[in-house]
C-alpha cells in the first residue's frame, strides 16, 4: 500500500515522488510506503487550505460540530480495526490501542459539544447606552505536527479543536505512524467533511515541518515531539510570528511515602513505567522513595516486573511491546552504561532482547536501576523508553525538591495515605498534571493536557483550553446611544 497525501479532498497522485517503507517494529514487516513530501506540497496543501478556510469559518459552529459527532460515530464503529492498525504501526500492546482510540473517540464527542457552548463574556462597558463582548474567532490555516507515540489521540487533541473553532489545517504525522493519518483521512473523506478543511501531508519533519513553520499562510503551528525539535520549532515560529502550541518532554516521578498502600504503589508505577514500553511523554521514569520503604518497594517491583510478559503487542496476552526503531533502542541501551559509570546500581534489565521474535522487532528489556543520585544523566534525561530510576529520600520536602529538580514538569504522582501531605503535594509539585495514589500516566481528554519548564510553553492540548490555541479572542463594542462617546474620557461623569 502506498500512502500518498489528502490535500483539498483528493488523493495526490504520485507517480514522481519518494516512498519510505513503514515497519512494524513488532518483527519488522514492511507494512506500507509512505510518500516523503516536499515543500511544494506543502504550499499546494495551504493554498487548498486558505481557499477552503474562508467559508469553513462561516459555518456556525454546532454545523462543525455534526462533522465531530460523525467522526466519533465512525472511529467508534472502527474502533477494533483502528486499534489493530494502531498496534502494527506503532507496537503499543493492543488493549492499550483501544484505549488509545477510545481517547480520540472520547476527543471528538467533546470538541463536537463545543460547537454550542465556545463561550465568549459579556461585560459590562464603561459608558451608557453601549456592550461590550469577547468572542472565539476562527484563526485560519494551522499546522499539526503529532508523534508517533500516540498517533492518533494526539492528532485527535490537535485537529478536532481545530476544526470546530473554523480552522482549516495541514497534518503531518510521524513518518513512523502514517496509517493512523490515512484511517482518520478516510473517515474525514467519508463524513463528508469540506474539502480542503482536514489536509494531510507526509513526510519529514526537515522538509514538510520546516515548511510549515516558514508558510506565511499558516498561523498557528502546534508540535508534540522532543524538547530539542520543540526548540527549533519555538525559534521558526517566534521568527515568522506564528502562534505556537509545544507539547514535549518529561521526566515524571512517582514519589512513594512510608506511609503509602505499596502494592497500590508498585502497580501504578509498572503500569506508567513499563506501559507503552515506556514511550510515553507521561511515562514515570523516576520512582522517588522514602528511605523506610525503599528496599520493600524494590522488592515487590522486582517480583512484579518478573511477571511481565513482553513480546508482539497483537498477542493479547503480551503486556509490553516492541520500542519503536533501532534508533530508539540503541538511545535507550546507551543510558544503561551512563547510568553504570555514574555509579547506579542496575537490578533487572539493560539489555537488548535477542532470540526469536526478538531477532526480527526492536524489544529492551524492563530495567530498574537503584542507588540513584537526582543529578545523574539517568535521573535527569528523557530516555524514553523502559527504564526506571530509584532515588531514596528522607522526607517529602526531600522528595517535592527532587521531582522538581528536572528541566521538565509534565506530569507527577505522589502515593500517601496522609490527605495533608497530598494536598502539600499538589501544591508544591511544579508539573501541568499531578496523581495522587495513582501512576503518572492516564490523563482525560477534557482536561488540560501539557506542562511546566522545558515541557511546554505555557500552552495546553486537549480540554477547553485547546480552544486557546485554534481560536482568536475578539472584543466587540457595539454603541447603541447615537452619539459620539469616548472611553476613559466621557466616563467621567
Ligand atoms: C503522551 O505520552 O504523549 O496520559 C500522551 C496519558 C495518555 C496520553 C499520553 N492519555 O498517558
Amino acid at each position: 500500500m502506498k500512502l500518498t497525501n489528502f490535500v483539498n479532498g483528493q488523493w495526490q497522485q504520485t507517480e514522481q515522488a519518494e516512498f519510505r517503507p513503514v515497519l512494524n517494529p513488532a518483527n519488522g514487516e514492511e507494512l506500507a510506503q509512505v510518500r516523503m513530501s516536499t515543500a511544494q506540497d506543502v504550499d499546494l496543501a495551504v493554498k487548498a487550505a486558505v481557499i477552503a478556510q474562508k467559508k469553513w469559518a462561516k459555518v456556525p459552529a454546532p454545523k462543525r460540530a455534526d462533522y465531530l459527532y460523525e467522526i466519533g460515530r465512525l472511529m467508534k464503529e472502527r474502533k477494533e480495526h483502528l486499534a489493530q492498525v494502531l498496534t502494527k504501526e506503532m507496537g503499543k500492546v493492543i488493549e492499550e490501542g483501544r484505549g488509545e482510540v477510545q481517547e480520540g473517540i472520547d476527543m471528538a464527542y467533546y470538541m463536537a459539544g463545543e460547537g454550542r457552548r465556545m463561550f465568549g463574556e459579556t461585560t459590562p462597558s464603561e459608558l451608557g447606552d453601549k456592550f461590550a463582548m469577547s468572542i472565539r474567532s476562527p484563526i485560519g490555516v494551522v499546522g499539526l505536527i503529532t508523534p508517533w507515540n500516540f498517533p492518533v489521540a494526539i492528532a485527535t487533541w490537535k485537529s478536532f479543536p481545530a476544526i470546530v473553532g473554523g480552522n482549516t489545517f495541514i497534518w503531518k504525522p510521524a513518518t513512523e505512524t502514517p496509517m493512523m493519518a490515512y484511517e482518520m483521512a478516510k473517515i474525514f473523506e467519508e463524513v463528508g467533511l469540506p474539502e480542503g478543511v482536514a489536509n494531510i501531508v507526509f513526510g519529514a519533519g526537515s522538509e514538510v515541518g520546516t515548511a510549515l513553520l516558514e508558510h506565511k499562510d499558516v498561523r498557528v503551528i502546534s508540535f508534540t515531539g522532543s524538547t530539542e525539535t520543540g526548540r527549533k520549532v519555538a525559534e521558526a515560529g517566534g521568527r515568522n510570528l506564528k502562534k505556537v502550541s509545544l507539547e514535549m518532554g518529561g521526566k515524571n516521578a512517582v514519589i512513594v511515602m512510608e506511609d503509602a498502600d505499596l502494592d497500590l504503589a508498585v502497580e501504578g508505577i509498572l503500569w506508567s513505567a513499563f506501559g507503552t514500553a515506556g514511550q510515553r511523554c507521561t511515562a514515570c521514569s523516576r520512582v522517588i522513595v522514602h528511605k523506610d520503604v525503599k528496599e520493600e518497594l524494590q522488592k515487590r517491583l522486582l517480583t512484579k516486573m518478573d511477571t511481565l510478559t513482553i513480546g508482539d503487542g497483537a498477542d493479547e496476552s503480551i503486556k509490553i511491546g516492541p520500542v519503536i526503531n533501532r534508533k530508539a533502542i540503541e538511545k535507550i541501551h546507551s543510558y544503561i552504561e551512563i547510568g553504570q559509570q555514574e555509579g547506579a546500581t542496575l537490578l533487572v534489565g539493560g539489555e537488548i532482547l535477542t532470540g526469536g521474535i526478538y531477532d526480527k522487532g526492536n524489544y529492551y528489556a524492563p530495567t530498574l536501576f537503584t542507588d540513584v543520585k537526582p543529578d545523574m544523566r539517568i535521573a535527569q534525561e528523557e530516555i524514553f523508553g523502559p527504564v526506571v530510576s530509584i532515588i531514596e529520600v528522607a522526607s517529602l520536602d526531600e522528595a517535592i525538591e527532587v521531582n522538581n529538580g528536572v528541566i521538565y514538569g509534565l506530569s507527577s504522582s505522589i502515593y500517601t495515605a496522609d490527605v495533608n501531605r497530598a494536598f502539600k503535594a499538589q501544591r508544591d509539585l511544579d508539573t501541568g498534571i499531578v496523581y495522587i495514589n495513582a501512576g503518572t500516566t492516564g490523563a482525560e481528554i477534557h482536561l488540560p493536557f501539557g506542562g511546566t519548564k522545558g515541557t511546554g510553553n505555557g500552552h495546553r492540548d486537549s480540554g477547553v483550553a485547546a480552544l486557546d490555541v485554534f481560536t482568536e479572542w475578539k472584543s466587540v463594542y457595539v454603541d447603541y446611544s447615537g452619539k459620539l462617546q469616548r472611553a476613559q474620557i466621557d466616563n467621567e461623569t
